[in-house]
């Protein structure tokens, strides 16, 4: 079965063919560039670049695939959470696809798709139940997966989650945006103890609003005494800041696999490209004996595949498409 996937929850306008849980082709556009002068992703410059770039991006995928038009099986798109501009231009591009092809449409929700990315190619067994992370500009949660639409949540940030307060630390050090991946190429082990911060955390819940404000007082307070801080002076505080969000982060999820007796954990979101988390995780899953299915960079960031994924599975399994009616929703 073909499986078309489309993912315009943000600012990557994202579409991938699959067949079956193989990925044939993902093509992705991104109007990142568009909004760094911002700060941040301004929701109708997102919504106006999905618009421009759907088809593009939809052709470049099927020629990757060495698919025509006619031999998609099944539309499946984003239809929540996300920016509501962003999901109705993805959505609509699907359901009038389905229409125009005589083909189902399915609705999918993106934490659950991040969930699923790690299952992509066959790269590990579907087998329920297991854990779920989603560490994103957006979401800080942990889940447990009964089926792949039943998470239960079981963790989470109780502010900013953790991508988005990497990107506003950096905003305010003059870094542009996002934040992550600047702070992640700053970072060096040798500072990570320069400074001592802390995250909020309590049981599996987070918090990451307090860390991001204690970052930015400390750069005000080194600002005061020496005008221009040095780039070391950054390298120090952003390490320290990074080691102590993904410590955070790391113990909390091993916390939550002991609590549950769960070995098995599915990881994804924009922040799981963080070269120090993934290694983190790496070790953990080694000395605790846990079993972390960590995609590749290309299916942990925003993409059309693991829509195509979840799809594609969901409509299998309960042998239904979702209705046209089926509305985008903010959260
Ligand atoms: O999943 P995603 O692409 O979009 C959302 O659903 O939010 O995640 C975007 C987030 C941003 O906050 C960005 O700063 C963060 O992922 N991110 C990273 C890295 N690359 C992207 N965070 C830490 N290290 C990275 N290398
Ligand atoms: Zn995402």
């Amino acid at each position: 079965m073909h499986t078309l996937g489309i993912e315009t929850s943000c600012d990557e306008t994202s579409v991938a063919l699959l067949k079956n849980l193989k990925v044939l082709s993902n093509e992705t556009i991104s109007s990142l560039q568009a909004h760094k002068k911002y700060g941040g992703i301004v929701p109708e410059i997102a919504t106006r670049a999905h618009l421009n770039n759907i088809d593009k991006v939809l052709n470049a995928a099927l020629k990757r695939a060495n698919l025509k038009i006619k031999d998609i099986d099944l539309v499946a798109a984003t239809c929540k959470p996300g920016l509501i501009g962003s999901l109705v231009v993805g959505l609509n591009f699907a359901k009038s696809l389905s229409v125009a092809l005589g083909k189902p449409f399915i609705g999918v929700n993106h934490l659950q798709a991040h969930v699923f990315s790690s299952f992509l190619n066959y790269k590990h067994k579907l087998k329920f139940p297991f854990l779920g992370l989603v560490v994103s500009g957006g979401h800080t949660n942990i889940y447990q997966v009964r089926e792949a639409d039943k998470l239960n949540l079981i963790g989470s940030t109780q502010d900013d989650a953790c991508g988005e307060a990497l990107d506003k630390v950096a905003k305010a050090y003059g870094l542009g945006y996002p934040g992550g991946p600047v702070i992640d190429k700053l970072f060096e082990p040798k500072y990570k103890r320069a400074f001592q911060f802390k995250c909020g955390k309590k049981g599996l819940d987070l918090s990451f609003s307090g860390i991001k404000t204690a970052l930015v007082y400390k750069k005000d307070e080194l600002q005061r005494k020496n005008k221009n801080l040095s780039l070391q002076a950054k390298k120090k505080l952003l390490s320290s800041f990074q080691f102590c969000l993904v410590e955070t982060i790391v113990k909390t999820i091993v916390e939550a696999s002991y609590q549950k007796k769960i070995k098995r954990i599915s990881c994804g979101g924009g922040v799981m490209a963080n070269s120090f988390l993934r290694k983190r995780l790496a070790q953990e899953g080694r000395k605790n004996k846990i079993n972390f299915l960590i995609p590749p960079l290309e299916y942990s960031l925003d993409n059309g595949a693991m829509v195509a994924g979840l799809g594609f599975y969901l409509y299998n399994k309960y042998k239904q498409a979702s209705n046209l009616s089926l509305a985008a929703e903010a959260s």
